[in-house]
């Protein structure tokens, strides 16, 4: 089915071409119960977390047609389908099973191996391990760096964590600087154990390996967490502990699962279990609220009325805490390689915009980079505002009050008139109005700990599902990053002189024949 055929997205579409007629600070002075209309105090269902829609140009009649769309495009029957466990990634013939991998059944022997790690009972050849590295990309990466960056200020680690992903020899000296080979553990973490950053990080850590413990004691340092774990000897990684992932669990949907081993070692299995439970509350949540009470769905019906009927490209995510750092591209992956799609799932091309572009940082850093062009720029660009109220013991006035101006300062603006009564000279008035009703979402949770941290993980995979539901897209499959790879492995084998194929295009820079004339 079409989604650009029902009569809700030609709704949606006449709404869009009236939407700059009425701002945001006109849509609450129209409707006192806006702030509590538009908002949803989580903690009433035992979540820390509150999220405010307010300031986004939904007005009531918007939202009604958002909420029509959901049920013209059938979103409860797809969500049905997906917490099922029917097949909802067609290319692929396979469910998306991330939701059963919240009660960790699937997990026991990965949590049972890391108590065992932190407890001495297993151990290096060295002694107690000291130190765990994640060697992994993408979903292999992005979600236990989020989570070990999220929890350090929370709960000390036990084991220092630390991520190797890209294949930059820089980054894996750095990475393993100060790394004793005796008392170090390395998780090799790829669902498919065919990725050529993670195998070629494997053979440099297996040189690293062998530099300091004998050549049999190697696979006592090596963990394989993997959806193909038979594939991990064939690529030179013996390990003695392999961890299967089910392949029905995408990467980029895979935090809870055997991914997020570093974090069980490091921060203990309760721990995890926590984060866990946070994220089925946020499911429960997701699969039990009304729609119009359901804040990952709402998420996403907004996210789809900014991009596909308002034509904003790109939507930023400003996150209140320098904890929060590696949300930014957590998200990147999971909404772009979910929703950055141009064909349907039933294989016929889209006839409108689809995923935003997500970018973003940390406030308050970002007040002083790139919020000028968000508050005076010639795109508007919605911000998702992320704070935590409460850290190091204490509640984060600075950083809250900071995140609520930005949301009113670019809600509410400051007009021409504003600006020439308040002394400006005319000639530089102009510079200093700020046009407003420019939209954001803000969410707040109480702290950051295990708990909230898997709920606002939750939320965003359960909003970015909610986007692709509505626009008839596969959120699960990523075919588009395989052209990539196929044409690096070819460059590789021209500079390495092995080229045994034709290459798939032939390119026309420069770059590889200079980069060439370069000494080794
Ligand atoms: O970016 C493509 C991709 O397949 C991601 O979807 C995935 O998270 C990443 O590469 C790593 O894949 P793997 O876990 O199979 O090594």
């Amino acid at each position: 089915m079409d989604p650009s055929t029902l009569p809700a997205w030609n709704k949606l579409i006449e709404l869009a071409a009236i939407n700059d007629q009425t701002t945001i600070a006109q849509l609450f002075r129209a409707d006192a119960s806006r702030v509590d209309s538009m908002s949803l105090d989580l903690s009433l269902a035992g979540i820390e977390m509150i999220v405010d829609f307010g300031r986004q140009n939904v007005s009531n009649e918007v939202l009604a047609a958002l909420l029509e769309l959901a049920r013209e495009t059938d979103l409860e029957g797809r969500r049905e389908l997906l917490v099922s466990g029917a097949v909802v990634n067609q290319s692929e013939g396979r469910a998306a099973l991330h939701l059963a991998e919240r009660s960790g059944h699937s997990n026991e022997d990965a949590s049972k191996f890391a108590e065992s790690v932190r407890s001495g009972e297993i151990k290096g050849a060295g002694g107690k391990f000291t130190h765990v590295v994640n060697v992994g990309i993408g979903g292999s990466d992005l979600g236990p760096a989020l989570i070990y960056d999220g929890l350090r200020d929370w709960g000390q680690p036990m084991l220092e964590a630390r991520f190797i992903s890209n294949v930059d020899d820089q980054s894996f000296l750095r990475q393993t600087s100060g790394l004793d080979p005796r008392t170090t553990l390395f998780i090799f973490c790829s669902k498919s154990f065919g990725t050529a950053e993670t195998l070629s990080n494997a053979r440099r850590v297996r040189a690293w390996l062998t530099a300091g413990i004998e050549e049999a004691a190697v696979p006592r340092h090596c963990v394989v967490v993997s959806s193909a774990p038979q594939l991990a000897g064939a690529a030179g990684v013996n390990a003695d502990h392999r961890f299967v992932t089910p392949t029905e669990v995408g990467g980029r949907f895979s935090v809870s699962s055997a991914v997020n081993l570093v974090n069980e070692i490091a921060f203990g299995t309760t721990a995890i279990a926590q984060f866990r439970a946070g994220m089925a509350m946020i499911d429960g949540h997701f699969v039990s609220a009304p729609l119009a009470r359901n804040a990952p769905v709402l998420m996403g019906l907004i996210s789809v009325w900014n991009r596909t009927f308002l034509g904003r490209q790109s939507r930023a995510l400003v996150a209140y805490l320098d904890a929060l750092a590696s949300l930014v591209p957590f998200i990147q992956q999971l909404e772009m390689e979910s929703n950055g799609k141009r064909v349907r799932d039933d294989s016929s091309p889209v006839s409108f915009s689809t995923g935003p572009v997500v970018w973003g940082g940390v406030g308050t850093d970002a007040q002083h980079a790139f919020m000028q062009l968000i508050h005076q720029g010639t795109d508007v660009i919605p911000v998702d505002f992320v704070g935590v109220s409460r850290s190091a013991g204490r509640r984060n006035d600075e950083l809250i009050a900071n995140m609520e101006a930005q949301a009113q300062a670019l809600a509410i603006g400051r007009s021409l008139d504003q600006v020439r009564r308040s002394g400006v000279e005319e000639s530089m008035a102009r510079h200093r109005e700020m046009p407003g009703n420019r939209p954001s979402t803000s969410i707040l949770l109480r702290e950051l700990d295990p708990t909230s941290l898997g709920a606002l993980i939750a939320l965003y995979e359960h909003s970015t599902f909610v986007q692709g539901a509505v626009l008839g897209i596969n959120s699960f499959d990523q075919w588009g990053v395989e052209l990539g790879k196929e044409v690096a492995r070819e460059v590789l084998e021209k500079m390495s002189g092995t080229s045994v194929a034709q290459p798939t295009e032939v390119s026309q820079s420069p770059i590889v024949a200079w980069h060439l004339r370069q000494s080794k």
